[in-house]
């Protein structure tokens, strides 16, 4: 396997609305990052992802972009991020950019000149369709809610638009649609940045067919993932990619890849670099979805949990790259998710990122999730802010599928707002985030969990976090290392062993409130703790795990 930097990396992901305001309205921006840098550093992390901050009318806070190349004012100016990236490049940190091109904003350029006429140059920028038998081309529902389909009355035709109606998907079939976003990757690579996430990238090469999709479970729309996710050029078109830009620079890339299969990863994040370095799957994340998509209270099985982490660990090795992530900006907290919020919340939180920067891949950590930050006590429907969580509230109220009362109790649980609240930087007000108004609730935990907090005490999230991060500089095979995993069936433990060159690892976690014994592997026992999330001094053949426990041993 080739050894290279973004393997042994560990990213970080700011969501810049709500890391840290410098200017007291309310809104973070890229002035506050540079603040939060040094804060970054004393962390570890190698590489910054940053979520979108290109000019936007914010519809979907910033993944509807009307201008690739400007800052939107509410995080300031292009001086201010020249400065971020300078000052971030002097400590060794890397950017990535969000690359949102799957589509733009309504209010971009593009879009308004091609929604402007039929022969405008810029109309097939962007997917348009005739009504059929005076409806929608097809049956394809929005991931933000209703048809993905929407009638513009000027030309009289539809344009699609997977995500909200402000978001239209941009037509990549059209080669001038691909010169101008490759053009535009080469402008921010030659100012200096390190590399792209690249937002549902899945989804960019769509079956011209456009056939209807099997029906949702409440029939009201069909699904488009079987034409559109790991779509028939989309391989192409990364390609193409490639080639024409990421080859000419030493890049980071990693695809957030909705719909994708270890057998299509293998493709998207080959070893041999044609395409991307890495993807993000969501098999695990989904695995508490269901009958209702994500709006439920269900909890993720860990034996199910285990079979599909193993999976992409062994069947990824030595053929394409994982990245390992818990949480980001579309996902709820995982302390709240898989760990304990109470008693247990920084045992938990410590056990969880245990267990998951243990594994193969490049961590991502989202901001807020090295403090064992927790979801919100979000009250009302006015609390929430989330296009996503609003839309799904109205809709399937609405139309009689679930009540607000347990809308409620689902978006309480599920809503990406959970993961947006301020970065909570101290006990304050307002936990040290802005001196204004928050554009959103603070929750209300930041009196006990906050940065300033864990910085000053050795035993707390922050410096949990901080060490694996140089456990794995330090430790060759925690990067590189082949996965096994062990306990298969249990449902209370999560065990695998990794191996390198003679150098052995194992990591143990308890994924319980309960205490568990474990038989630990004859071998292990004496080897030497490398972190251990309690006082434990040693393994001991027939092994008492504490609630929530993680150690990891080493063998060399
Ligand atoms: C995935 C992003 O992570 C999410 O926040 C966004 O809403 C959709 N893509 C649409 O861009």
């Amino acid at each position: 396997m080739k050894h290279t930097w973004w393997k042994e990396s560990v990213v970080y992901q700011v969501y810049p609305r709500s890391f840290r305001d410098s200017n007291g309205d309310g809104i973070g921006d890229l002035n506050g990052i540079t603040e939060g840098l040094d804060y970054l550093k004393e962390l570890g992390i190698d590489v910054i992802w940053l979520s979108p901050v290109y000019q936007s009318p914010n519809d979907d806070n910033g993944y509807d972009i009307s201008d690739y190349q400007a800052i939107m004012a509410d995080f300031g100016t292009m001086e201010d991020f020249d400065r971020m990236l300078a000052e971030a490049h002097k400590r060794g940190i890397r950017i990535l950019m969000d690359l949102v091109v799957n589509h733009t904003s309504d209010e971009h350029p593009w879009f308004v000149e091609s929604r402007s006429s039929k022969d405008n140059p810029h109309r097939d920028y962007y997917i348009w369709k005739e009504p059929k038998e005076g409806r929608e081309p097809n049956n394809w529902g929005a991931c933000f809610g209703g048809s993905a389909w929407q009638y513009d009355e000027k030309t009289e035709m539809y344009y699609l638009h997977l995500f909200s109606k402000k978001q239209p998907d941009l037509n990549w079939e059209n080669p001038k649609v691909r010169d101008d976003v490759f053009a535009m990757m080469d402008w921010w690579l030659d100012k200096g940045i390190d590399g792209f996430r690249m937002d549902v990238i899945s989804l960019i090469s769509k079956d011209q067919r456009f056939p209807d999709g099997p029906m949702g479970p409440d029939g009201r729309y069909g699904s488009f993932g079987p034409y559109v996710a790991n779509g028939p050029r989309v391989h192409e078109y990364l390609k193409e990619m490639r080639q024409r830009v990421l080859s000419k620079y030493d890049t980071m890339t990693v695809g957030e890849a909705s719909g994708v299969t270890v057998e299509e990863a293998k493709k998207y994040a080959a070893e041999d670099e044609s395409e991307l370095n890495m993807v993000f799957q969501f098999e695990h994340m989904d695995l508490d979805g269901g009958e209702s998509f994500k709006w439920n209270t269900r909890k993720i099985d860990l034996v199910e949990l285990k079979q599909t982490l193993s999976k992409w660990q062994t069947e990824l090795a030595g053929k394409a790259w994982n990245s390992l992530y818990w949480n980001n900006h579309d996902q709820p907290r995982i302390v709240s998710r898989l760990g304990d919020e109470e008693e247990y919340r920084e045992r938990s939180a410590k056990m969880l990122a245990t267990c998951l920067h243990m594994m193969q891949g490049t961590p991502y950590i989202y901001q807020g999730e090295e403090l064992g930050m927790t979801n919100v006590p979000f009250q009302g429907i006015e609390d929430f802010r989330d296009i996503e969580s609003i839309n799904a509230f109205h809709e399937l109220t609405e139309a009689g599928i679930m009540s607000e009362e347990r809308m409620l109790e689902c978006i309480r649980y599920k809503s990406r707002d959970n993961a947006r609240t301020p970065f909570q930087w101290d006990d304050s007000e307002n936990a040290g985030f802005t001196s204004g108004t928050p554009w959103i609730m603070l929750n209300p935990n930041y009196k006990t969990i906050n940065a300033k907090e864990q910085l000053s005490r050795k035993d707390s999230v922050f410096h949990y976090y901080q060490k694996l991060i140089r456990l794995r500089k330090e430790q060759e095979v925690i990067v590189y290392g082949d996965y096994q995993l062990l306990l298969a069936d249990s449902h209370e433990i999560y065990a695998y062993t990794r191996e390198l060159d003679g150098q052995k690892l194992l990591t143990v976690c308890n994924f319980t409130k309960e205490t568990v014994t474990v038989e630990v592997p004859e071998e292990f026992v004496g080897g030497r703790l490398l972190i251990s999330n309690t006082e434990r001094k040693e393994v001991t053949k027939n092994d008492e795990l504490q609630p929530y426990e993680a150690f990891v041993v080493l063998l060399s």
